[in-house]
């Protein structure tokens, strides 16, 4: 045998033997990549030319045309609107008024392949809910610092710029391909730097990266960034000089990026900078960026989450800021509030300025990534979440005044609407999310987004068929475990309306008990649960603080009166007595413990269909997920003997006898010492807790 056979072989040994390792960057788009479609544009376009690649590449059926055309039942549906026909032995014809359109409509089609869906015949036509549908990275994209470290951890890679990241492509075609179109590139609490020229240098090339996949490119503020950057000694909105900086720095974004979107503000929150530094109201400084950002069509989406540690309860304080000047803001302002009226808590109410503000566009903001659920360690699927919230009704109009309808422009007629998401996307992480199954709920934020109709269920299924497989035995028992994730989330950690029990420094473990002397009361789980000998809960009604009176009748009351209060908010809006008895006809210690109990179960119950679904996945990701689940167990059983044990230092009462035992004390667990988590090494912080609960906490969410 000669040199070049045994070279020949060795080779041939090496190709068949190299596995290709499963990380789950692929995501949901797994669709094979040899296929040789038959697929003709009427047109050219950057954007045409993605959808003309996805289809030749991974259509496998007969030929698809792709048109622009000015029909009336197609230009209805707006640029982003498509039309598909066709059938599936001569091919389908898609149709938009706009490149956008065909993109969409290519992926919609791609989608029915992959999920085994494609019908004899189609007929179809779709236009988006919301007309802006946005991610919010919190990324320290536009960090001041200067050197690398200030890099460290950002999506973007910013310190390869301008060379692309190979990642770009694929975060861009599995955004288009939900239908999400638009990006806030750094975080809410934003660095002034980011709006100087080297950084927006960077914004633009990635603004040209994303162009072709019908992204457009946002960035957060720093309210007092003329001040911050040296270059005026205020930020006052009523000053001249002030808004004649805006407007200029606004030209100068719009040169790098022409089609810029516009930006994201939080001010004065949680110690931002923001008008009211300079006397001045939240109206005063959304309208003088509302002015910069016009002339070039820009929006600015002005966050409503705002509060004081004064003696208004927390939940109402957005409300009272922003609702009385309804009807005041410039016609490109958008009010951001968070889907309830604290902070992401794993249940809230609906925030009471849905439905509140009629005369201004209000949007939506979820949190996709893991914050208060156990971070990237949990199983959570968050569309039904996002479901509960969109679906609500606020009887602003009436009955059906869902959020939804408040909010996508039905109701109140608004030009602009949005939706946007807290992205769970880290540059860090081969899979994207952290979790194997956190992917699902960026990709439920996107079809909500663009179909707020659809529902939870059908898309937690869409998105198991295409990321695991079609096979009914995996994908049955896989959509009803991540149907019911979020529930046993909420009853180990904050059944029946409880919220903020979250340990003081960061919001993974419980700390129902935390007391610091220098935090503010509004930072602390007593100002919430206000646990005493009689009862538990924060009392909300008309002779408490009357947060109820926010919303419309007969939410109002409903959520007013104990006995007619759903029993998911009962604790939000009530305290209520130990000995109450509850629907099940419980008291309220018995049902509480009840709770905790069944959400430990519950993600028990998790492991063992996991376990069962080894046959039909890769052997990486069944043990990814299969490791985190363990996580998540302990975690619940963490959750469920801190919260049980130390209400029941109150309730004085026995759990009841046919619920498991707790399995810790409540001294031990009062002696991991969480306080200053984020301040402290972190290393030593979770060598001293992995003495008693024997895991890592997952690396920040
Ligand atoms: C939470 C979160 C902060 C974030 C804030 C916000 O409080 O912990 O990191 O900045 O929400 O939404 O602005």
């Amino acid at each position: 045998m000669n040199k070049l056979n045994l070279i020949l072989i060795a080779l041939f040994i090496m190709g068949s033997t190299m596995v290709y390792a499963e990380d789950g960057s692929l995501l949901w788009l797994r669709a094979k990549t040899d296929a040789h479609a038959q697929v003709v544009a009427n047109k050219q376009g950057r954007t045409i030319d993605v959808a003309v690649e996805e289809l030749q590449t991974q259509w496998q059926g007969a030929p698809v045309q792709l048109m622009i055309v000015n029909t009336k039942e197609v230009t209805a549906l707006g640029g982003e609107g498509f039309t598909i026909s066709g059938n599936k032995s001569k091919g389908f014809t898609i149709a938009a008024s706009a490149e956008a359109g065909l993109l969409y409509g290519a992926y919609y089609l791609l989608r029915l392949q992959e999920t085994n869906a494609v019908p004899a015949t189609l007929n179809v036509s779709e236009k988006p809910s919301y007309t802006i549908r946005i991610l919010n990275h919190w990324d320290s994209f536009g960090a001041e610092d200067n050197t690398r470290a200030a890099f460290r951890g950002s999506f973007w890679k910013p310190e390869e710029l301008p060379q692309i990241p190979a990642s770009y492509k694929q975060y861009a075609r599995a955004n288009a391909s939900i239908g999400i179109n638009a990006t806030v590139l750094n975080n809410v609490n934003a660095s002034p730097a980011v709006l100087t020229a080297r950084w927006l240098e960077k914004v633009k090339t990635i603004a040209n990266e994303l162009r072709p996949y019908n992204i457009k490119v946002y960035l957060s503020v720093d309210f007092a960034t003329p001040v911050r950057l040296g270059e005026l000694t205020t930020a006052d909105p009523l000053n001249k000089n002030v808004q004649k900086w805006w407007k200029s720095k606004v030209d100068e974004i719009y040169k790098y990026v022409p089609d810029f979107g516009g930006f994201l503000m939080k001010a004065n929150s949680e110690g931002t900078s923001g008008p009211r530094d300079y006397g001045r109201t939240h109206l005063d400084g959304a309208n003088m960026m509302a002015d910069a950002l016009a002339p070039h069509k820009g929006v600015i989406m002005w966050r409503a989450f705002v509060y004081d540690p004064n003696e208004t309860d927390r939940a109402k304080q957005a409300y009272l800021e922003f609702q009385p000047n309804d009807g005041k803001f410039r016609s490109n302002v958008i009010i951001q509030v968070k889907n309830g009226p604290v902070d992401f808590q794993p249940r809230e109410p609906i925030s009471s300025l849905f439905g509140a503000m009629q005369k201004t566009p209000v949007m939506v903001e979820f949190e996709i990534v893991q914050e208060y659920l156990g971070y990237a360690n949990h199983l959570a699927y968050l569309g039904t979440t996002f479901e509960e919230c969109l679906d609500t009704d606020t009887y602003a109009k009436g009955t059906g005044s869902t959020v939804a309808k408040t909010t996508d422009g039905t109701m109140f007629g608004h030009k602009i609407t949005a939706i946007s998401g807290v992205a769970n996307i880290r540059g860090n992480v081969a899979n994207w999310c952290g979790h194997q199954f956190a992917q699902a709920n960026w990709y439920v934020f996107g079809r909500l987004a663009w179909n707020h109709n659809l529902s939870a269920e059908a898309i937690a299924e869409e998105w198991v068929r295409q990321t695991f497989t079609n096979d009914e035995a995996f994908v049955l028992p896989v959509t009803d475990m991540m149907m019911r994730s979020r529930e046993a989330e909420v009853d180990f950690m904050m059944p029946l309306g409880l919220h903020h029990l979250f340990a003081f420094g960061h919001h993974y473990g419980p700390e129902p008990w935390v007391e610091v002397s220098f935090a503010r009361p509004d930072w602390l789980p007593s100002y919430y649960h206000k646990a005493d000998a009689v009862g538990l809960g924060y009392d909300r009604t008309i002779t408490g603080s009357n947060a109820v009176g926010q919303y419309f009748s007969p939410l109002r009351e409903s959520y007013g009166n104990l006995t007619t209060c759903d029993e998911r908010f009962l604790l939000w809006f009530h305290h209520v007595p130990w000995t109450y008895t509850m629907k099940s006809g419980r008291t309220l210690w018995d049902e509480l413990c009840y709770h905790y109990d069944r959400g430990v179960q519950e993600v028990r119950d998790f492991q063992k269909t996991w376990d069962r679904m080894e046959k039909y996945v890769d052997s990486e990701r069944f043990a990814h997920v299969q490791s985190r689940l363990r996580i998540q167990v302990s975690d619940a059983i963490w959750w469920r003997d801190a919260c049980v044990l130390y209400f029941q230092t109150f309730a004085k009462t026995p759990i009841p006898y046919n619920l498991e035992r707790p399995t810790m004390d409540l001294e031990t667990l009062k002696a991991i010492d969480l306080v200053d988590f984020n301040y402290r090494e972190k290393a030593d912080r979770n060598k001293e807790r992995e003495k008693i609960i024997p895991k890592i906490i997952g690396g920040g969410y």
